[in-house]
């Protein structure tokens, strides 16, 4: 028999990354690879590539370059794929510079990675960066039982790619393309196979998720809402949540969906970029300072225990002073339980990165460390207010100590629990007691609080 061929993926950026990486997995296990976490010893390494800030770009060129050095060192004939949103938007130029690439991949194309794997076998170096007429999903195999399991009892789902919305300093337009959802069915019966195989936790993910609008079993076209009440429907699912969302698609029965699913987990990630009108218009967000604040009124009426989370960029092309202060001033007033923030990086082929007023280095330095000063002091409250409450988590690994698992709150922060009275995969009720910087700690309460819910269909653990 032959051994396994090793297959290392590595995933830069978003979780489309993560759940595209996985799915690539799934088509090579079929040719006979096995995943290992060790480039040096694969037979394949995948690069999984984000283009979204020159600083992400840049990162496939130097690991590109460690791979060329690990090469010629071992003497190996290891195949080098890079994927993802860099190989989108590069490929001729990723071939130029890096001669060890052996394929190319976008993202439309992975469930042709057996075929384009092949032809670089017999010599060639193939970039395929096509959108193909064809859906890949039809052709990208489910994950197995044991893969699923290796992968944890919280997975991820793709109801949508790509984004219709152009704002004007960001590539995904260009890179992920047109706007597409999933059929209803085929999202449906994923999960539905997921959660046979353990999981529990469903996130519905999509560069514009809450802009989905698959086409129902009845053929009519659903909301994102709609999928939702689906979904909650069935059974081993106890927690829902869907990333990444658009101010502009909050639309009412998505908010009515926080108040209505006990499953939709209250912890949302809505990027709002800046505070400041002036500065929202240039980048053609679609939403002002005040739909932001007043959505947000309206989703914590829906849902009082709501948390939130964004994405910030600063020194976007023309901002002023003034212009900052008012991002600084919403932040204030959201107080947000968690935050990612980015110096604007001006991408090639996007209309900021025509605009002549770009902002100094030294000033976007500046503005990034007083916004991330804030947005800690911001976290670390919401953090500290958690001790003492009491709420599900999910246990999803083990912790550092013997008997310890960790598991992750509502809000996606990671709570130790010494000696849990259940296993991964399931959901335990616990009471916080301390507050650290990376995790809290919890010890078990007396109630659960959705017995109902924590009983796994499948246990996760083997
Ligand atoms: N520069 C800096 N940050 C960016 N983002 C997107 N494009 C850029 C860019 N050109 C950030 C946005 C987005 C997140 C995924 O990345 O905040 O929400
Ligand atoms: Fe990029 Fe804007 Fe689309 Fe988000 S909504 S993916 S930031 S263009």
């Amino acid at each position: 028999m032959h051994e396994p061929r090793k297959l290392y993926v590595k995933s830069f950026g978003c979780q489309m990354n993560v759940y595209d990486s996985h799915r690539m997995a799934d088509t090579l296990a079929r040719e006979g690879f096995v995943e290992t976490q060790d480039p040096a010893e694969a037979d394949l390494v995948i690069l999984n590539t984000c283009h979204i800030r020159e600083k992400a770009a840049e990162k496939v060129y130097s690991e590109l370059g460690r791979l060329r050095k690990q090469k010629q060192e071992a003497g190996s004939d290891t195949m080098i794929a890079v994927a993802g949103c860099v190989a989108q938007a590069e490929g001729a130029e990723i071939m130029r510079r890096a001669a060890v690439v052996d394929v190319v991949v976008g993202p439309q194309s992975y469930h042709r990675l057996p075929e384009l794997l092949a032809e670089a076998k017999a010599g060639k170096r193939v970039v395929d960066t096509e959108f193909p007429a064809e859906d890949k999903f039809d052709h990208l195999p489910a994950p197995t039982r044991a893969a699923t399991r290796s992968r944890g009892p919280a997975a991820f789902v793709t109801v949508q790619e790509g984004c219709d919305k152009f704002c004007t300093f960001c590539v995904v337009p260009y890179t992920r393309g047109a706007e597409v959802s999933r059929p209803v069915t085929k999202i449906l019966d994923e999960a539905a196979r997921l959660l046979d195989q353990g999981v529990r936790e469903i996130t519905l993910i999509g560069q514009n998720v809450n802009a989905f609008h698959g086409e129902g079993p009845d053929g009519k076209v659903w909301s994102l809402a709609r999928l939702m009440e689906r979904l909650a429907e069935m059974k081993g699912l106890a927690r829902l949540r869907y990333t990444t969302s658009h101010p502009r698609d909050m639309g009412e029965d998505l908010i009515a969906a926080h108040r209505d699913l006990p499953q939709l987990m209250p912890y949302l990630h809505l990027p709002v970029q800046s505070g400041s009108d002036r500065i929202l218009a240039a980048m053609n967000r679609k939403h002002g300072r005040d739909l932001f604040l007043s959505l947000i009124e309206k989703m914590r009426d829906a849902r009082p225990d709501l948390a939130l989370s964004s994405d910030f960029i600063v020194g976007f092309p023309g901002e002023t002073d003034r212009d900052f202060e008012d991002t600084l001033d919403l932040v204030r007033e959201v107080g947000f339980a968690s935050a990612y923030s980015f110096k604007y990086s001006s991408r090639p082929g996007t209309p900021a990165a025509e605009h002549d007023a770009q902002v100094a280095e030294e000033v976007k330095t500046e503005r990034l460390a007083e916004l991330q000063k804030l947005l800690e002091a911001s976290k670390a409250a919401f953090d500290a207010a958690c001790r003492g409450r009491t709420f599900d988590i999910l246990l999803e690994k083990p912790g550092r100590q013997p008997g310890q698992l960790i598991g992750r709150s509502p809000y996606l922060q990671s709570v130790v629990v010494n000696d849990p009275p259940a296993g991964i995969g399931e959901l335990l009720t616990v009471t916080i007691t301390d507050v650290g910087p990376n995790s809290l700690a919890g010890v078990p309460a007396e109630t659960p609080l959705s017995p109902a819910l924590s009983r796994p269909l499948a246990a996760m653990e083997a």
